[in-house]
């Protein structure tokens, strides 16, 4: 039995969110687990119930269950209120209070979807890996902070134990694809970056069998957008993590398409890297297939069930290569097809 708390948030949330349910459940009948769906209000949407963006009624529920899915939160409606009452606000104290410390992002092409990359297809045809982003540390948390008239300043630091926890996962996680880490840092200039260099190379005697090398995070930059096959799984940083995993994530196409996972050591958060589109709110016109892919990390590194995660990959790869498109990934003369009916399909090919 699983059981997972789902908190759709506001504006397209509730519609993908929608979506990545219907999938749950067409696998729930056809492998006979449970699964458990407990629904609870985030962002906007709290705070028209509640008066608040997350209750602790909501936080309290994302601590007892396996997995969390969150859709997105925010909108038009919920900018002027005080920055601590924003949903941005809120996000950042889920993240902070599950304590998740490393954010995955997968750069995956799906074949079907080849020219929707502003990179040539040659060079990204293949492309599959995933970035290790540290979540919690570094000089986004740093002391000392602040700014005066002259000058801003901020600390990075990391501890031992933040960089070996998220290196840890890196290792193992390399060790089920294709083994390879790159952990990427600049420690020709940084001292930060040598103790995460050194942590790293002493963790990984621990994981001889996987191949690591260091990358200087200029180079990376380049190297991510020049010859993105020569990655499997990279390790870093929040700072350099934060804009590399942008990066990475367009080789792939459309933001309508791009999953990622929020993992700390008890709880996990698993969501689509896009926002809560108003623009096309309740049109039911918005891509579900992030939150959809969303679910399949859940399987993979919450329930551990890989061979269901690459089924639910494989669904959405079936969809795509029989032409379903929704409104943000289809050229010009393609049949645009709903929110609604690209699910039926996937869950059709499940
Ligand atoms: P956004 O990601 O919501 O939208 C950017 C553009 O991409 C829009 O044109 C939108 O229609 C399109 N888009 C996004 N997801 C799509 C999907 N699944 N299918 C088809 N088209 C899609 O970013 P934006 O406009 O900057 O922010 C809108 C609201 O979302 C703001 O209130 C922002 O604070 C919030 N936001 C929330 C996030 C979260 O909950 N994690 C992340 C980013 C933004
Ligand atoms: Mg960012």
């Amino acid at each position: 039995m699983y059981k997972i708390v789902s908190i759709p948030g506001d504006g397209i949330g509730p519609e993908v969110v929608a979506g990545a349910v219907s999938v749950l459940e067409q696998l729930s009948r056809k492998h006979g687990f449970e699964i458990v769906i407990e629904e609870h209000p985030f962002g906007g949407a709290s705070w028209e119930l509640h008066g608040e963006m997350l209750t602790q009624a909501t936080l309290d529920a994302c601590r007892n269950c396996d997995a969390v899915l969150l859709g997105a939160v925010g909108g038009p409606k919920w900018e002027s209120l005080p920055h601590e009452h924003k949903p941005e606000a809120a996000l950042l104290k889920i993240r902070k209070e599950l304590q998740l410390f490393a954010n995955l992002r997968p750069a995956k092409v799906y074949d079907a979807l080849i020219d929707a990359s502003s990179l040539k297809a040659d060079v990204v045809r293949g492309t599959d890996f995933l970035v290790f982003r540290e979540l919690t540390g570094g000089i986004y948390f740093g002391q000392p902070r602040g700014f005066d008239e002259n000058r801003g300043w901020n600390t990075m630091v990391y501890e031992r134990y933040e960089v070996e926890r998220i290196a840890r996962l890196a290792f193992e996680t390399a060790r089920k694809r294709k083994g390879k880490v790159v952990s990427i840092d600049k420690a020709n200039v940084l001292e930060v970056s040598q103790l995460w260099r050194n942590v790293v190379h002493e963790l990984h005697k621990e994981f001889a069998d996987v191949e690591l090398s260091d990358m200087y995070v200029d180079n990376a930059a380049m190297q991510i957008v020049r010859n993105p096959k020569q990655f499997d799984v990279i390790v870093t940083s929040n700072l350099f993590g934060d804009i590399l995993s942008d990066i990475a994530g367009m080789i792939t196409g459309s933001l309508g398409m791009l999953p990622s996972a929020s993992i700390g050591t008890k709880y996990a958060l698993y969501e689509p890297i896009h926002g809560s589109a108003p623009d096309i709110a309740s049109q039911n016109k918005a891509n579900p297939i992030a939150t959809i892919a969303s679910v399949a990390m859940m399987f993979e590194h919450s329930f551990k069930v890989p061979e269901i995660a690459r089924e639910i990959e494989q669904a959405i790869e079936s969809a795509l290569a029989s032409g379903c498109r929704t409104a943000d990934i289809a050229n010009t003369g393609d049949r645009v097809i709903s929110t609604t009916e690209m699910t039926e399909a996937i869950v059709r090919h499940l």
